[in-house]
């Protein structure tokens, strides 16, 4: 299949018809690419199974892993679902359209093929105004994970979509890079109580702010266990994953910058070739390896922002082993400590520890 690729960058200059034809190809069962504030998506109508599969096909994702329906306003919510929680209604008010997915239960015209299997629907309404005007045109919810191949870390501009999905959907809209970086945060609102299924740039702190007490799915917060389902079952596979090993280094920053050095040149002498991944405020402290600054500390919405383009960059390099710092994970460190540890396969280690 030919890939068309498409340039929108001011959505004061979209050519309607381009925007149109991409509406076209969803409500025709085809597949579309389109830039998100969290990252690019690959949509679908949501509606249609057929459709349902052709994602999961692209990607090489397990179908029992469910898709987010993406709407471009409430009006579009209610047909999507069998009741609107309070907490879900409140929830909207304060953070729609922006990057938050709330689970609900579902209604009948929501396939299971969009599902997994499951009586509930992931809804987000996003902020982009491109993808809320395709949304819109296409006339149906649009079905969208990330645009990566499945166990790739997400695409945060169109060339990381174009790597991944050239040549097996009909279009890429390309929006320039996107503004947060990490997917959205998720919480299901179908239950007696809130539940953070996945962190994100909604934080546990405003979530809290609006609905009062926020339970946080077990799942979240560590390896995968056997006896503990994650609510949210895109959670349970090892996402984000680089090709190389990846490794945390927790501590002090001076123990850390120590520390790190050492396993580079241990890494090196074993003939490897080895990354690090550093911050503004230690770009200094690192003479060896490839190192590539994910951002400044004092700014922790930089470092979401370059997440994954680094872990890309470091894929493309091919390195064998890869060193990173680790983050707070208050705020939005809840998130990026969330993709980070398990892109690492929650490989850390304390920098003040023998090796
Ligand atoms: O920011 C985002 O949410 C991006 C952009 C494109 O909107 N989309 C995204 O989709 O991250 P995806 O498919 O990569 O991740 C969706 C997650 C998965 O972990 C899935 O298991 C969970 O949402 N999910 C979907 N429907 C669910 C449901 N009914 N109950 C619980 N979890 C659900
Ligand atoms: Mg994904």
């Amino acid at each position: 299949m030919d890939t068309k690729r498409i340039q929108i960058n001011d959505i004061n200059d979209i050519h309607n018809e381009e925007l149109m034809e991409a509406a076209q190809i969803i409500r025709e069962g085809g597949l579309v690419a389109f830039r998100t504030e969290t990252v690019y998506g690959l949509g679908a109508n949501a509606l249609n199974e057929e459709a349902a599969k052709k994602i999961y096909a692209a990607k090489g994702r397990p179908s029992d892993n469910p898709l987010i329906a993406h709407i471009s306003c409430m009006e579009e919510l209610t047909p999507l679902v069998a009741e609107i929680p309070e907490a879900g209604r409140r929830l909207a008010e304060a953070y729609w359209p922006g990057p938050l997915t709330m689970v609900f239960p579902k209604s009948a015209i929501v396939p299971y093929g969009t599902t997994g299997g499951l009586d509930t629907v992931a809804v987000r309404m996003p902020s982009d105004p491109v993808a809320n005007r395709l949304i819109a045109l296409a006339g149906v919810p649009i079905a969208a994970p990330s645009a990566n191949t499945s166990g790739r870390p997400s695409p945060t501009t169109a060339d990381h979509v174009w790597q991944d999905m050239n040549g097996k959907i009909e279009m890429i809209i390309d929006g320039g890079p996107v503004g947060i970086g990490v997917e959205s945060t998720i919480v299901d609102v179908s239950g007696p109580v809130v539940t953070l299924l996945r962190p994100g740039a909604v934080t546990m702190e405003m979530l809290e702010e609006t609905v009062g007490h926020v339970e946080i799915d077990p799942a979240i917060q560590g390896p995968p266990k056997a006896d503990v389902k994650p609510k949210a079952p895109g959670m349970k596979y090892r996402h984000y994953a680089p090709k190389a090993d990846l490794t945390l280094v927790e501590g002090m920053t001076a123990d850390v910058t120590e520390k790190i050095n050492r396993l580079v040149r241990e890494r090196q002498a074993e003939g490897l070739k080895v990354g690090v991944i550093c911050t503004e405020e230690t770009r200094d402290a690192y003479p060896a390896g490839i190192v590539r600054c994910i951002g400044s500390r004092k700014h922790e919405e930089t470092i979401a922002h370059n997440l994954f383009a680094v872990l890309r960059e470091f894929d493309d390099l091919q390195v064998d082993a890869i060193y990173s710092e680790s983050f707070s994970r208050d705020h939005l460190g809840q998130a990026i400590m969330n993709r980070l540890t398990k892109a690492a396969g929650y490989h850390m280690i304390q920098a003040q520890d023998q090796v």
